[in-house]
């Protein structure tokens, strides 16, 4: 992004391995359209990597932290490769910096940076620490870092947040200068936010099932409100990913040092964690026992146009179905070609068509493009019970009951609205 912006970009990791990929122009994840972008910068030389920590922060002027922020046992976030990352900027600078924390990080921590940094230094060297969150979506990268609705600068010092600021003049969106800790909680405050809205949603589809309404039709009748938006209002699985899960274990955790009770929270979290066992209880009502079925997964990524399987529903799904005793077969276009996630008791199917062979169910767990474009009606014949468990609600419910599939999607009746 920061190339497109006509920026000279270098890349510090001490991962050598990572650096000889990325300079031959390989990225080592799937995201859309990265890859092209990476050849057009690095062929333009507005792009480089390097091992060399030092000399990367001695020549930068702004220095960019990107480093994971992963989840400890008790929710709280694991700083020490932001730490690392501070303390390797004070026992290299040569003189003013400015030191942006991108990464995911709990309230106070930028205030931690300048302090690690400084006890580094080996002279007193003006620094400023600016908190710039992240707000862009695995699989839509690029499209939300070139499109973003907002730019969040968190500083204490006016200089330091105008100079950041200048970097992103070429985007037209609000850029909102606030305070480092009010910057920092926006962000976790977002995620949890959108976490609410499909745990919400989820909720309302499990009273649509108990009442036959639609869960689609609520969630646009409630969406057409512009005080509630259209967005993030899709009923499903629930969600996953390296983001929400670890966001929301974090911010509970500083609910519980500010003696605090997270209630809203913890029903957010509550709702997803018992959204799969919901989604077993269906097809148990539909299919009986499971022991000894085969059930065919659709999907294993957190969602579409990503390899991310990092608390993805379906691994969820693959597990309990196994305790169950059931026979699973697995199909995804993309993560068993990037990934291949070793110990899951599937077998894996090189095309979507093998799932459907001698199969009892086929559960779609993420609602990629080519499963929606399938040839479903010539491939029915194929399974030995024709139920789909949707749980993306991505499927063309009334095309598959017509075509004599037994289908559940939660809070999915047949629409009034299609019949009109
Ligand atoms: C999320 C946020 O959307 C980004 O704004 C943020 O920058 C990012 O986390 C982060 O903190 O780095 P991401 O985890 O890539 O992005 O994925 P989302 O598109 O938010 O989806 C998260 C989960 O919610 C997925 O499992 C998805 O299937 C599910 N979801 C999403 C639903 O079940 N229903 C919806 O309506 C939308």
């Amino acid at each position: 992004m920061l190339c497109e912006l006509n920026h000279q970009v270098v890349c510090i990791d001490t991962d050598t391995a990572k650096l000889k990929q990325l300079k031959s122009n390989r990225i080592p994840f799937h995201e859309p359209g990265l890859e092209e972008l990476l050849n057009r910068h690095l062929s333009r030389g507005s792009l480089s990597f390097t091992s060399d920590t030092g000399q990367g922060v001695r020549e930068s002027d702004i220095l960019f932290i990107t480093v994971g922020t992963p989840s400890k046992s008790d929710g709280s976030t694991d700083l020490s490769q932001i730490k690392n990352v501070a303390e390797t900027i004070g026992s290299n600078q040569n003189g003013y910096k400015v030191v942006v924390n991108k990464s995911t990080a709990p309230v106070g921590t930028c205030e931690k940076v300048h302090r690690w940094i400084l006890e580094r230094q080996p002279r007193k060297l003006p620094v400023d620490v600016v908190c710039n969150p992240e707000f862009l979506r695995e699989g839509k990268a690029l499209y939300d870092a070139l499109h973003p609705d907002r730019v969040v600068i968190g500083a204490e010092n006016g200089k330091a947040a105008r100079f950041i600021r200048n970097l992103y003049d070429a985007i037209s969106c609000p850029k909102m200068m606030t305070g480092l800790r009010t910057a920092e909680l926006i962000k976790y405050s977002a995620n949890a936010f959108l976490a609410m809205k499909i745990s919400f949603i989820n909720e309302i589809g499990r009273l649509c099932d108990a009442h036959g309404v639609d869960v689609t039709d609520v969630a646009t009748g409630i969406g057409l409100d512009s005080r509630i938006g259209s967005r993030f209002l899709k009923a499903g699985i629930g969600w996953g990913g390296s983001c929400f899960p670890k966001d929301l274990a974090s911010l509970v955790h500083m609910f519980e040092q500010a003696d605090l009770s997270p209630r809203i929270l913890e029903a957010v979290r509550q709702v997803n964690d018992t959204q799969v066992e919901y989604y077993l209880r269906q097809l148990e009502e539909r299919l009986g026992d499971v022991r000894g079925k085969t059930i065919s997964i659709l999907g294993i990524a957190f969602k579409p146009d990503t390899d991310d399987i990092r608390e993805a529903p379906a691994i969820k799904v693959i597990q309990a179905l196994h305790k169950k005793g059931a026979f699973l077969k697995a199909y995804d276009p993309v993560v068993f070609i990037h990934r291949a996630p070793t110990g899951l008791p599937v077998t894996l199917c090189s095309e979507m068509s093998e799932t459907f062979e001698d199969s009892d169910c086929i559960f779609l767990l993420t609602e990629w493009k080519n499963f929606l474009h399938f040839d479903w009606k010539s491939h029915r014949h194929r399974m030995r019970t024709p139920l789909i468990i949707d749980g993306r609600n991505a499927l063309d419910q009334n095309a598959l009951t017509q075509y004599g599939y037994i289908y559940y999607g939660i809070g999915r009746v047949y629409s009034k609205l299609a019949s009109l």
